[in-house]
């Protein structure tokens, strides 16, 4: 059986793991699921809800529960990290500071997404190092953001196999099914680009090209770029692709929002947990409501393709390797793979439609050179990152940025 072990395991939102694995009882033998987290009242908490779900489902395993990392890394097959170095309070300052400059707040784009590569890369790189020491064989999957940066990163320094992956691409592909109206298994496509910043193109069902209808539809999809738009650039962007697309639109909706998507998630947190007092074996309605597929969707649907050698198609992030051309090999790329017990191998990606090319190949070298400034930590590595930035409008600005949030 296999031991897998999730640090950041005390998060709200881990019993939709075990949610989503109490159904794999027949694909996946798991011995243990050790949680690791720093509080340890909350981690029995989440140790004990998690446990009952098990217990619940035809399976048969412990979930255990440690504040000793070295000692969660033992014997574990597989780490899921699910971090957030700063909690919440962190993801708040990076989603406010950037608003001052005119710029967009978010957890994985612009100088709050570099902010939190920063914060992030070197607590990363020292799990990465533990599990070279105490489980040197097992495989990382990493949801940590700045997703990419940080396997990057990890990539770059150690020897720890690493794969990140997003339930964005697969979240768009669910809407695109149920426009459709045909399961989401039936839908061929391409897809690229980089972690909340990808594409898709040549959705088919039955061998029959559904691009165009999807796209006369896209408003449906709920997306937050100009339909016009879409109709022109003739693939479907993610919806991260309105921080570029509408960056400026976007700013200004974000000043006049009174509260942050960080503090919504305090508020809830809040709530959950008063939930859990009442009924510490219950699921709170309010988890399900914000939902987490990248449990159901991706993560155990990928455990079980691995251990059961199955040949199945995932969105993931991986080393460039040439997949994408005027792309560094070193930068972490989202792609299709076919995923089977021998591991990960990256479906061929055509030519980059040349209206989106410049986006990506920029965004891409941002954060080569943002990686680089979270190993280093060094000012004139922020400040090549900063200005490569694609939201960063100047070497002034970025001055201003590295001087007022980061030389502290
Ligand atoms: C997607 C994004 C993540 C984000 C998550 C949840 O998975 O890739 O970066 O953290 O959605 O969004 P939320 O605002 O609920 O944290």
């Amino acid at each position: 059986g296999i031991k897998l072990t999730v640090i950041g395991g005390s998060g709200l939102y881990t019993p939709l793991l075990f949610d989503a694995i109490a159904n794999y009882q027949e694909e996946i033998d798991f011995d243990e699921i050790c949680l690791n987290g720093r509080t340890a009242s909350k981690l029995e908490k989440v140790a004990r809800l998690s446990q009952s779900v098990i217990d619940r489902s035809e399976y048969d395993f412990k979930v255990t529960y440690t504040t000793d990392r070295q000692k969660a890394l033992q014997g574990a097959e597989m780490v899921l990290s699910q971090i957030r170095v700063g909690g919440m309070k962190a993801r708040a300052y990076d989603e406010e500071f950037p608003l001052k400059y005119d710029i967009i707040g978010e957890e994985t784009v612009g100088p709050g997404g570099f902010a939190n590569a920063l914060r992030t890369v070197p607590v990363m790189l020292e799990l990465a190092r533990e599990m070279e020491e105490y489980c040197p064989e097992a495989l990382l999957i990493n949801l940590t953001n700045p997703a990419s940066i940080v396997q990057q990163a990890i990539e770059q320094e150690t020897t720890v196999n690493v794969i990140s992956l997003c339930d964005l691409p697969v979240g768009v592909l669910n809407k695109i099914a149920k426009m459709l109206d045909v399961d989401r298994a039936e839908i061929r496509y391409e897809y690229f680009g980089l972690n909340h910043l990808g594409w898709y193109q040549q959705l088919a069902v039955k061998g029959e090209n559904r691009t165009s209808e999807v796209i006369k539809k896209v408003d449906s999809l709920g997306l937050g770029i100009d339909s016009d738009w879409i109709e022109n650039l003739e693939i479907i962007p993610l919806p991260y692709l309105k921080y570029y697309y509408h960056h400026a639109k976007e700013v200004e909706q974000a000043k006049e929002k009174d509260i942050l998507r960080a503090e919504e998630l305090i508020e809830t947190s809040n709530e959950i947990a008063k939930a859990l007092e009442e009924s510490p074996e219950t699921i709170p309605e309010l988890i399900y409501q914000r939902g987490a597929i990248w449990y159901s969707d991706v993560i155990v649907p990928l455990i079980a393709t691995m251990v059961n050698d199955k040949n199945e198609e995932f969105i993931l992030n991986i080393a460039n390797n040439g997949l994408i051309a005027g792309i560094d090999d070193e930068v972490i790329v989202e792609v299709a793979t076919i995923v089977n017990g021998s591991g990960i191998r990256a479906l061929e990606v055509g030519d980059i439609p040349l209206q989106v090319k410049s986006l990506l190949q920029q965004e891409a070298n941002y954060r080569n050179l943002a990686t680089q400034a979270a190993i280093s930590q060094d000012k004139d590595d922020i400040l090549r990152a900063l200005v490569a930035n694609p939201q960063v409008p100047s070497y002034e600005v970025a001055y201003q940025i590295w001087k007022e949030e980061f030389s502290k």
